[in-house]
């Protein structure tokens, strides 16, 4: 119920310009994000790479409307991936990349365009893009985007969800041999219809997505915090005979700190989703909705300012 109803207020304007006005936002916004500028970006990816992690880097927006914003976007990509690249970040970070935010939803051809340029130009940084996956209606275009750009960029990233009902036969589709698949829950508000609703459900949707991508020939990227699938992911590496070269975790920026430490101790490759720019709403939402203990920890800084 609560999940519901934050997720409907990340969907909100209103809502969106009471959160951004309140004065507890900014404490709970560093949390999550790691600044508004490129600068901020690169600081917090070589603090994270020095520390023997790799990176993602969001620049957050979405659901972009105008080509405009969407070039705006793409640009921002274009600069990111020249200063990781200048400041000898890459192959260690590599971006993430949100179609709706480059066109998707008015033209898939000219998002389509965006996202070659910003994979041209991670190519020539000598790193990579992921493709993330947003909600259900946007599926099979992004899945055709990515087969496209993987005609020509074979090591562009996929992500698939676990809540997806879907999801098992994307799976068996994508785990060929050097494919990178990064394997989530699922973070939007989908129907019955296309996804499992208990989380029971969805976590062994996670598992049985897991076993078929560690037992393939891709390259499968575990993002979850879950303690329960971090072990199952560490027993399946152990049974599928994976070396940590094969496949990797991914967590958050700010979310579980001392377990990504711990993972790349015991020698696990680490990536973590750095997010920054202005547009921190709708995934500080999201952050929100899927745990109360992120709600509890926004209450405190309320209560505290
Ligand atoms: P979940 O939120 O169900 O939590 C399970 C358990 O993990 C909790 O019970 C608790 O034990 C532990 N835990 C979780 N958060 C914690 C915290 N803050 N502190 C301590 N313990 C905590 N989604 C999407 O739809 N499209 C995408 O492209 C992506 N991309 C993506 C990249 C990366 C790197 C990650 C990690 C996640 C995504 N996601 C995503 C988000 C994803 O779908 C999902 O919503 C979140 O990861 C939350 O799910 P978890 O698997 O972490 O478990």
């Amino acid at each position: 119920m609560l999940r519901s109803v934050i997720l409907a207020a990340s969907r909100s304007s209103r809502v969106e310009r009471l959160v951004e006005t309140a004065p507890f936002t900014r404490d709970v916004v560093r949390r999550f994000v790691a600044g508004t500028a490129t600068d901020d970006a690169l600081r917090a990816t070589q603090e994270l790479v020095t520390n023997g992690l790799s990176v993602t880097l969001d620049h957050l927006g979405e659901d972009t409307v105008t080509a405009e914003q969407a070039v705006a976007v793409r640009d921002e990509y274009l600069s990111l991936l020249a200063a990781l690249s200048a400041a000898e970040l890459t192959p260690a970070a590599e971006v993430s990349l949100k179609l709706s935010a480059i066109g998707q939803k008015f033209d898939e051809k000219f998002a389509y365009d965006n996202a070659r340029a910003i994979c041209a130009a991670a190519s020539e940084a000598g790193t990579t893009v992921t493709l993330d996956m947003e909600d259900h209606t946007t599926t099979d275009s992004t899945l055709e985007i990515l087969a496209k750009l993987r005609a020509d960029f074979p090591t562009t990233g996929a992500v698939l969800q676990a809540y997806l009902r879907r999801t098992e036969s994307d799976c068996r589709e994508l785990a060929s041999a050097g494919s990178r698949v990064r394997l989530c829950k699922g973070a939007y508000k989908e129907p019955e219809s296309v996804a499992y609703q208990a989380a029971n459900d969805v976590d062994k949707s996670y598992v049985r997505c897991m076993n078929i991508l560690m037992s393939g020939q891709g390259y499968p990227m575990l993002a979850t915090h879950d303690p329960r699938l971090i072990a199952i992911a560490e027993d399946r590496a152990r049974w599928f005979d994976r070396s940590p070269d094969t496949f990797e975790f991914q967590l958050l920026y700010g979310i579980r700190p001392e377990e990504q430490a711990r993972l790349s101790a015991d020698g696990y490759t680490v990536r973590v989703y750095v997010p920054y720019g202005d547009e921190w709403y709708g995934y500080l939402m999201r952050r929100l909705a899927e745990r109360p203990a992120n709600m509890a920890f926004f209450a405190r800084a309320l209560v505290s300012k």
